[in-house]
């Protein structure tokens, strides 16, 4: 039995699709930098007191989930009375839909817990 040849038709999508992946590793693992992690982010939420597509992070540490003023929050996450810590914040940056479910943050995650070390190490500058 003769074996086919290589399917060279496969090769241009298959390669795109891990230049897709990459891209999205190397925003979650930019090395060194709590600031560049928070990059994903920052798009949606301020640092600065302001809000945005996203509440303003400024002062995140301590406080109760869905509480800046002025934000219109989804009733999920009003009503999710979480204090902000490091472990609250690893748990719902790991899986937001799973620890508050129905919240209406458009972002899925971030999965590897070194980024979200690093994310979390930039909030804990947010005074
Ligand atoms: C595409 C926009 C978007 C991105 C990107 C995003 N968020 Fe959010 N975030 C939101 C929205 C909108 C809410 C409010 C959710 C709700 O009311 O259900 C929220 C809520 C939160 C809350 C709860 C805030 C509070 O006052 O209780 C935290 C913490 C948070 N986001 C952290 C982050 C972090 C850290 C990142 C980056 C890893 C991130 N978010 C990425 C839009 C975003």
């Amino acid at each position: 039995m003769r074996t086919g040849s290589a399917a060279f038709g496969a090769l241009p999508a298959t390669a795109l699709a891990s230049a897709w992946i990459m891209v999205a590793a190397a925003v979650a693992q930019d090395a060194g930098s709590e600031r560049a992690a928070f990059s994903a982010c920052a798009a949606c939420h301020s640092v600065d007191g302001s809000n945005g597509t996203g509440p303003s992070l400024k002062g995140i540490m301590g406080r109760t989930s869905g509480t800046v003023p002025g934000f219109r929050y989804s009733r999920a996450m009003k009503s999710a009375a979480i204090t902000w810590d490091e472990a609250s914040l690893d748990r719902y940056l790991a899986n937001p839909q799973e620890v508050v479910p129905g919240n209406i943050m458009p972002f899925s995650g971030v999965a590897e817990a070194p980024a979200r070390a690093e994310i979390i190490g930039y909030l804990k500058t947010l005074r």
